[in-house]
């Protein structure tokens, strides 16, 4: 199958378009919903060295690999491996790796909205001043009387899945690039903002610093070392074909290097700024940095109820922390769109709908694991423990290697240096040695630890 010279869904209309549109997949609840809380639950400052290092010597050169194989394959991750691989005379099987990211699509969106839902009720309660002097005991109340409402999650999981349909069914140029220019930057400055403000706590504020960065090893189990590196993926957008499709959308000249490092330094710039704004929040005022995926739910809004103009710049965070939602929702669904469009002759609206339709269903386990279906456990985890677990620590990292494997040992090498054209240099063998041993031995060792092996090995 000859692969197109560009790709049928259109191009960005600048190498920042690109850079603002993968940023904006980046960014989202990835960062400040769930960094915050996993550091919080895995122990501080040695999951976060580890994410560090995970994101620098397997998320850039994955993200690199992600994007070249996309823009060399323009087409959706699906029908891209499978043109490189028949071009590489490998196997046609190399597909499957996009029809996996597909379904992680899928899997991810489902709980993704549910979570971005809450996100969406907590504005008005914000801008009407629900939690004016709110105790943490007030605001951890009202975050339960929310998701313990199955109709209200629902309705707002249902929103926040429309207006995500609203843009894909446009075409993700036309529908994000002028958002993301506006909401990021915005963004960005208010967290900035929140960071100012949890400054003034003081002591707490130290003991926050401490938390995020003093590396005490001994809290660091097999387990919250995949968990660290299952996150380096659904942060970055990885190991799904997200960035992928994104990638086939991008113009010749651009250079691939400098577009990931920049994504990524942003991604984990908003991560960093996230936890610094909420963990002196917690010391401050008693919590526990463990509480779980509810924890900026009854941090943040404890600082919005306390400070001047609370209600304004509180609404307007979680507005902006929807918005981020909302780009990185977009990304979730285009891989899923792109390959129903070009591979079943839908539509885009029809595709569009019907790929909406399924998340829509699927979300509905997530909704009920938080109330009514609470006890409907299966390996001691919910249906949103088990998504959430399934898709971040086994499915991103497996896709992440997989890529890893294809663009290191399957592409040749003049195949991946003319795509990068960062020259035949120290920089371009830098990144054939992360992609071809760092990062696959690495995601190998995590895995193997996590299952034990490593440990019968030893004995
Ligand atoms: N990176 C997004 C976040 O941090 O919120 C989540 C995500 C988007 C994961 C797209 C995977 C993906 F393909």
């Amino acid at each position: 199958m000859a692969r197109p010279v560009k790709s049928i869904h259109g191009e960005w209309t600048s190498r920042w378009a690109f850079i603002l549109a993968a940023t904006g997949s980046a960014v989202g609840l990835g960062n400040i919903w769930k960094f915050p809380y996993v550091t919080g639950e895995n122990g501080g400052g040695a999951f976060v060295l580890v994410y560090l290092l995970c994101i620098a010597a397997i998320g850039i050169p994955v993200m690199m690999a992600e994007v070249l194989i996309g823009r060399r394959g323009r087409q959706n991750p699906i029908n891209s491996l499978k043109s490189l691989a028949e071009e590489e005379g490998r196997s046609r099987l190399w597909r499957w790796l996009g029809g996996m990211g597909v379904l992680a699509g899928f899997f991810i969106l489902s709980y993704y909205s549910v979570i971005a839902g809450q996100s969406m009720a907590y504005i008005p309660r914000t801008l009407f001043g629900v939690f004016e002097g709110v105790t943490p005991d007030g605001a951890s109340s009202i975050h339960t009387a929310l998701v313990s409402d199955p109709e209200r999650l629902l309705a707002w999981h249902t929103l926040f899945m429309l207006i995500t349909a609203a843009v894909v069914t446009r075409g993700v140029q036309r529908g994000l690039e002028k958002s993301v220019r506006v909401l990021m930057p915005a963004l960005f400055i208010l967290l900035v903002m929140l960071v100012g403000y949890a400054a003034n706590t003081g002591e707490a504020f130290t003991r926050g610093v401490h938390f995020l960065f003093d590396a005490d090893f001994s809290k660091l189990t097999a387990n919250s070392v995949l968990i660290a590196m299952g996150h380096a993926f659904f942060t970055l957008s990885l190991g799904m074909g997200a960035i992928m499709v994104y990638g086939s959308y991008l113009p010749r000249k651009t250079s691939i290097f400098k577009v990931s490092v920049t994504i990524s330094i942003m991604d984990t710039g908003v991560a960093l700024l996230a936890g610094l704004a909420i963990f002196p929040l917690v010391f401050a005022n008693g919590m526990e940095p463990g509480a779980g995926p509810s924890l900026i739910f009854e941090t943040l809004p404890i600082a919005f109820g306390h400070m001047p103009g609370g209600e304004f710049f509180g609404a307007l965070f979680f507005l902006l922390l929807v918005f981020a939602a909302w780009s990185s929702g977009i990304s979730l669904v285009e891989p899923i769109v792109a390959w129903m469009v070009e591979n079943h002759n839908l539509s885009r609206r029809n595709a569009t709908m019907l790929a909406t339709s399924v998340i829509w269903l699927l979300g509905l386990l997530t909704v009920f694991s938080f109330n009514i279906g609470q006890d409907w456990t299966l390996f001691g985890k919910t249906a949103f423990g088990l998504l959430d677990y399934l898709t971040a620590n086994i499915m991103l990292p497996l896709g992440g290697l997989l890529i890893a494997l294809f663009a290191g040992w399957m592409m040749k090498k003049s195949s991946t240096a003319e795509e990068l054209a960062i020259g035949n240099g120290v920089l371009y063998y830098f990144w054939l040695i992360l992609i071809r041993f760092v990062s696959p031995v690495a995601i190998l060792i995590v895995f193997a630890n996590l299952t034990g092996l490593l440990d019968i090995l030893n004995k």
